[in-house]
């Protein structure tokens, strides 16, 4: 099996963290992704359960962001699942305040990501949660709601699709690549994402929007797509597909090239198709999509 050095961030500071020596993180990364694993499935069953009995939807930042009582149901039972099994870690979730820790891992989790998918009825829709140390991964899961399907990644040991262990195929030349993104809720920012958009649409093979970037993420880790990229995220929609991507042998990167920053747009591929995207995305004004 493949062993890859996986870097943290400190502070300002880097440093390389042997992946296959988990002793040098706060808690051991297979046993938070059985533990994200399990807190996804129980609030994936929920989502399944209470979408079957209806909801009420209620807009957040604009009319087309939406969250629904599903959402709050989700996030609560999250919050109180992870503070039992670790109740001296921080948690951020989407729909509620941060809780801080002391033991300097983070949970990060969106209760559904997909939610305008939800609302309507489209697949994909799942939970996404991950732990993470400095704002970087060590473990995630993310359970797909209507099909209950698994993945799950821990540093250093690997990503899975149920028992299946994930790699990014391979890397096709750009004019070839299936490329996924996504689009915020800020008509402003819409414009500009779709500028980006009809910039690359003739230099590539195609473009999905499926409407979740967990479910992007995972994606680009099982080879259904062959990359994706997206401005504006927040941490629950990247921390657990992040990596799941990077322990199935792929990269994530910021679009500017620096570490991956869910607000500022990021690119998530096989490390050969990474680069040549990058430089169109920033040929089609990928650096101006969010403003400062
Ligand atoms: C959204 C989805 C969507 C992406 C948006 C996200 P939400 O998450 O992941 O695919 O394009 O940027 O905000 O709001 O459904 O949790
Ligand atoms: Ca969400």
């Amino acid at each position: 099996m493949e062993q890859r050095p996986s870097r943290l961030a400190l502070g300002m500071a880097f440093f390389d963290i042997d992946a296959s020596s988990p002793t040098d993180l706060p808690a051991d990364a297979q046993e938070l992704a059985t533990v994200a694993l399990r807190v996804a499935v129980s609030a994936a069953d929920l989502v399944r359960d209470r979408r079957a009995h209806g909801f009420g939807v209620d807009t957040k930042s604009t009319v087309t962001d939406m969250v629904t009582d599903v959402d709050r149901a989700s996030d609560a039972l999250i919050r109180e699942l992870l503070t039992q099994a670790r109740p001296h870690d921080g948690i951020v979730t989407e729909e509620d305040d941060d809780i801080s820790g002391s033991t300097g891992i983070v949970w990060i989790a969106d209760p559904i990501d997909g939610t305008t998918n939800f609302v309507y009825g489209h697949r994909p829709y799942q939970v996404a949660i991950a732990a993470t140390v400095d704002g970087r991964p060590i473990a995630g899961a993310v359970v797909e709601v209507e099909s209950n399907d698994r993945y799950h990644a821990a540093l250093g040991a690997g990503s899975y699709r149920g028992c299946v262990r994930l790699r990014v195929p391979y890397a096709p030349p750009l004019e070839r690549a299936l490329v996924a993104t996504g689009f915020g809720y800020s008509p402003e920012r819409r414009s500009r994402q779709a500028r980006v958009v009809a910039g690359i649409i003739t230099d590539i093979r195609d473009i999905r929007r499926l409407g979740a970037a967990a479910f992007d993420l995972c994606s680009v880790a099982a080879g259904r797509v062959d990359a994706y990229y997206e401005h504006g995220l927040g941490p629950w929609d990247l921390a657990a597909g992040e990596l799941i991507v990077t322990e199935a042998g792929g990269a994530v990167e910021g679009i500017d090239g620096g570490l991956p920053d869910a607000y500022r747009g990021i690119i998530a591929a096989h490390r050969d198709l990474l680069g040549p995207l990058r430089e169109l995305l920033i040929a089609n004004g990928a650096l101006e999509v969010i403003d400062n």
